[in-house]
């Protein structure tokens, strides 16, 4: 990094000389850090619309290019070249893993896929109809309730162990949620199986009877977990950076981070689109509600639809539209009237020109909705597939975090609209 050109602020008689950063590719910065100090004033940016946050070296977006590249990799030739084993020690490690490395990594994780005898009692507190986002909140920040041998955080053996944990069981915990609430055993991860099979068998599989996953439905899954791995800060994963930064341990700011993915604006989009989509119910109501979406008094907005960084087009969702696709055709599906309906949405909203002007196209979760729902994942559960997912890249930044020396606890300022100081007149005299 050079810090060699300047940027001047000049405010009130006061000048400030701020060192201008690059990083290896993007937008360079303003390193604003003196500014308080040089001119009494702080920066005001709700929403971080113009601030970097921290530097990362893990996930880079182009939104204008819609470009998503995870260690320099585009996620385009790792979602049809790597499997989610490979992109998670990627993520985590910088660098794809050579033959025996990957070996080493998938044995290490399915080393971990058992959860401790008595997290399973654990589940026993929650309401069947709870919702698994209430449940994988719980059930995470549990962990560390279980796993102190692996809580120092200034052990890097530690953080090393808590992160392959966290993959390792986030699929045993969120199948188990699933089981949980409708009533089946939990079933024991099966280790001869792919971490992505092994999932579907513990969220299908019953102690009834013989349960293979299928390939083609296994690959899409596995394409979804790639397209969700990491997202660089989105806001799950700076929660789960402020979480991080005073101390917490790893489960617990993973559970933070769950919760945040939680919010409809976020990785409750899936579930929201496809709830959307049985809300419009037929093709005939497209127009209808794309008239509301538009309409400034009304509430209703096009789930799946916009994107922060992406306002091009979202390279996930054209791998995801293509996974779509195949998993229809696979199970004859093709004629399905969600999946009809989404496309005539689709078709509509990207020839409207409230949509095209304000660069409203298609996310990732307009398809992986209807993906999801073709393999027979429920609805309230998309949200907790995103989360097993989202671990590889919340625990890479983690730990990236915490192994920087530059690293201080986050501790946003304000601007204070509130009353100034003024004095408590006594109960009886109020
Ligand atoms: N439907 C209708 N109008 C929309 C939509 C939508 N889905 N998204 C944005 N707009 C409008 C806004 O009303 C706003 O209009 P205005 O300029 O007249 O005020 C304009 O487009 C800009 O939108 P913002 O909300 O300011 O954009 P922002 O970048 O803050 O929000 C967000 C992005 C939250 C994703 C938004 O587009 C949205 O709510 N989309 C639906 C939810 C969704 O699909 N989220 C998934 C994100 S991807 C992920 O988390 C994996």
């Amino acid at each position: 990094m050079t810090t060699q050109r300047t940027a001047t602020l000049s405010v009130e008689g006061k000048t400030a000389e701020l060192p201008v950063v690059s990083g290896t590719v993007g937008p360079d910065v303003i390193d604003i850090r003196s500014l308080y100090a040089k001119t009494g004033m702080f920066t005001f940016d709700p929403g971080f619309m113009s601030t970097a946050a921290c530097k990362s070296a893990i996930t880079y977006i182009d939104g204008d290019k819609g470009e998503l590249l995870y260690r320099g990799y585009p996620i385009e030739q790792l979602a049809v070249n790597c499997d989610f084993l490979e992109v998670a020690y990627l993520i985590k490690n910088g660098e794809l893993p050579n033959k025996t490395e990957y070996d080493e990594f998938t044995t290490r994780v399915k080393r971990h896929t058992m959860v401790h005898e008595q997290l399973s009692r654990f589940f026993q507190g929650f309401r069947r109809d709870a919702h698994p986002m209430a449940v994988l909140v719980g059930v995470v920040g549990a962990l560390s309730a279980f796993y102190h041998d692996s809580l120092d955080i200034n052990n890097p053996e530690h953080r090393m162990i808590s992160g392959i944990r966290l993959i390792a069981k986030l699929p045993t915990i969120v199948a188990m949620t699933y089981k949980y609430g409708i009533g089946q055993p939990f079933m024991y991860p099966r280790n001869d199986l792919s971490y992505t099979a092994n999932f579907m068998y513990m969220m299908f599989g019953t102690p009834c009877e013989k349960y293979e996953p299928n390939p083609v439905l296994v690959r899409a899954l596995d394409r979804i977990l790639i397209l969700h791995a990491d997202h660089e800060q989105n806001a799950s994963t700076s929660t789960v950076r402020l979480a991080g930064s005073s101390g917490a341990n790893p489960f617990a700011c993973i559970s933070s981070g769950i919760a945040c993915l939680w919010g409809p604006a976020h990785g409750g989009a899936n579930e929201a689109c496809l709830n959307m989509l049985e809300q419009i119910g037929d093709v005939s109501h497209v127009n209808e509600y794309i008239k509301r979406a538009k309409d400034k008094n009304d509430s209703f907005k096009l789930m799946g639809f916009g994107h922060r960084v992406y306002k091009n087009f979202d390279p996930r969702a054209k791998l995801m539209q293509q996974t779509c696709q195949e998993v229809l055709g696979e199970l004859g599906l093709e004629n399905d009237r969600l999946f009809k309906l989404a496309i005539a949405l689709e078709k509509i909203a990207l020839e409207d020109d409230y949509f095209v002007s304000k660069k409203l196209y298609p996310n990732v979760d307009f398809y992986s909705g209807i993906v999801q729902r073709a393999l027979g994942i429920p609805t309230q559960l998309f949200t907790g597939i995103f989360a097993l997912a989202r671990t590889v890249g919340w625990m890479a930044q983690w730990t990236e975090m915490i192994a920087d020396p530059e690293q201080k606890i986050g501790r946003p300022r304000q601007l204070f609209t509130g009353a100034q100081t003024r004095d408590v007149v006594p109960l009886g005299q109020r």
